[in-house]
């Protein structure tokens, strides 16, 4: 039998990079479930759908395909019909059309099964805001990953701007603030540590020190 970990937790608290850096060390694949959200919501855009429950989003769903494979170097790659949009789908815009049509539960359902079939393939740590609580309930282990919204919004202005985008880290942390209510006040999957989750606070931990800890919390706990 496969091992599931789910990770799970708010934007910005450093999952994707821990949860990678984790991955490697035990020899598992790492699964980031939030590029999933934001190649539907990339999709919307090109179509000019927008992100409500509506037969049009129905239509997209239908009329699109979203793979998950990894490249030589075992990282994720993200395919929208066929074309790598592992790139596109990383900028503020696709970030808040991710938050917006993760909330609508077609979208929801439709992803389900390719985030199942992933861990019954492969030993995951799957990132995302659900999956201790609905996408893999009977996780092995289930982390709650978490942060102040300044330690977040800090983190990732800096990731940006080492991209060279041109941000303001008060635009940051009003989209962090406003991801944060979107992801949590949601009718369907809201974020929230399931109860069986052990909560990882990394706001006074560096990187080092919060991969070691997930690690160690792993480890204990499989
Ligand atoms: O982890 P991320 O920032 O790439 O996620 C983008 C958006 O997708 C985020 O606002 C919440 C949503 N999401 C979700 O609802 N469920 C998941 N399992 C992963 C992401």
């Amino acid at each position: 039998m496969s091992v599931a970990i789910a990770l799970d937790g708010p934007a910005g608290a450093g999952k994707s990079s821990i949860a990678k850096r984790a991955a490697k060390a035990l020899d598992y694949i790492y699964v980031d479930t939030g590029a999933l959200y934001r190649t539907i919501g990339l999709a919307a855009t090109r179509r000019g759908v927008a992100p409500v429950a509506s037969p049009e989003v129905e239509a997209l769903l239908r009329a699109i395909t979203v793979d998950l494979t990894f490249n030589d170097q075992g990282e994720q790659v993200v395919l929208l019909d066929g074309e790598d949009v592992s790139g596109l789908i990383r900028t503020p815009e696709a970030s808040m059309m991710a938050s917006k049509i993760s909330a609508i539960p077609a979208v929801r359902a439709y992803l389900l099964d390719l985030q199942r079939n992933m861990a019954k393939t492969h030993n995951v740590i799957m990132d995302g805001r659900d999956i201790g609580t609905v996408v893999l309930p009977d996780a092995q282990v289930k982390i709650f990953l978490t942060a102040s919204p300044e330690a977040r919004a800090t983190r990732r202005f800096k990731e940006l701007q080492e991209k060279g985008m041109d941000v303001r880290y008060e635009d940051i942390l009003n989209d962090v603030i406003t991801r944060d209510y979107n992801d949590t006040h949601r009718a369907t999957a809201p974020l929230k540590p399931a109860e069986d989750s052990i909560t990882v606070d990394t706001t006074a931990l560096d990187f080092e020190q919060s991969v070691d800890k997930i690690i160690s919390v792993i480890k204990e706990n499989l």
